[in-house]
């Protein structure tokens, strides 16, 4: 899909992801994962700010990005209702460049069903870590029974058409693709709900 069109949708929806926001929607998952997030920190996709609640600001710089300006402004509003100190970046992950080991973690949540490469973007975000350096993802994918995954294919291209992601995406082959270390990994509601915690691999 064009990129134009495709941050178009993004914006309208932003409204929708501000209010799941300060829902604290999926917010136990959120936690979990991000407990333990450190140092020099880089969101992906950091929509309307969902992971805000729980940063533990004292130990960490934060880097935002989203190619959405109206995610982007919506996420400036909450970090600064929520005391959250961050440089934000407009900008397209899939173009994005930065220095090799910049960041001691890095975080994605909800954000691999909405690149056109997804692996090249892991590799990347790989790269972007220190080595060693952590990643912690919480992503939507595959369920695990075949029926699921069969409806989630069949309905892949309406679901790309109306909110701009993909619902056929197997999670753990993108990140093991990539080359990264999967530490852990959790899978909920029939597995379609991933939570893992990744290791940039030393080598990179
Ligand atoms: C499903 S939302 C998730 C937002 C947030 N991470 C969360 O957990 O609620 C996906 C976000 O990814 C952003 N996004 C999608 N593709 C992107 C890209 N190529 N570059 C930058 N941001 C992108 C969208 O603008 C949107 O804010």
């Amino acid at each position: 899909m064009d990129k134009q069109k495709l941050i178009r949708k993004f914006d309208k929806q932003s409204a929708m992801y501000e209010e799941n926001t300060r829902k604290r929607m999926w917010g136990a998952w959120r936690r979990q994962l991000l407990q333990n997030v450190e140092g020099d920190v880089l969101e992906i996709a950091v929509g309307a700010g969902a992971n805000f609640p729980y940063y533990n600001m004292e130990r960490m710089r934060l880097t935002a990005v989203d190619f959405s300006p109206m995610m982007l402004q919506r996420a400036r509003k909450i970090a600064a209702e929520l005391r959250v100190q961050a440089e934000f970046i407009e900008s397209d992950i899939e173009t994005l460049e930065f220095p090799r080991h910049a960041f001691d973690c890095i975080v994605s949540t909800l954000s691999l069903c909405g690149y056109d490469d997804p692996v090249q973007v892991l590799r990347k975000l790989g790269q972007w870590c220190k080595p060693g350096g952590r990643l912690y993802l919480l992503e939507h994918g595959l369920g695990k029974n075949p029926a699921l995954k069969s409806a989630q294919r069949l309905l892949n291209p309406v679901a790309r058409r109306m909110s701009g992601c993909h619902w056929n995406r197997n999670i753990e082959q993108l990140v093991l693709d990539a080359g990264l270390q999967i530490e852990r990994m959790e899978r909920h509601w029939g597995g379609m709900i991933h939570l893992i915690w990744a290791r940039a691999s030393v080598m990179i």
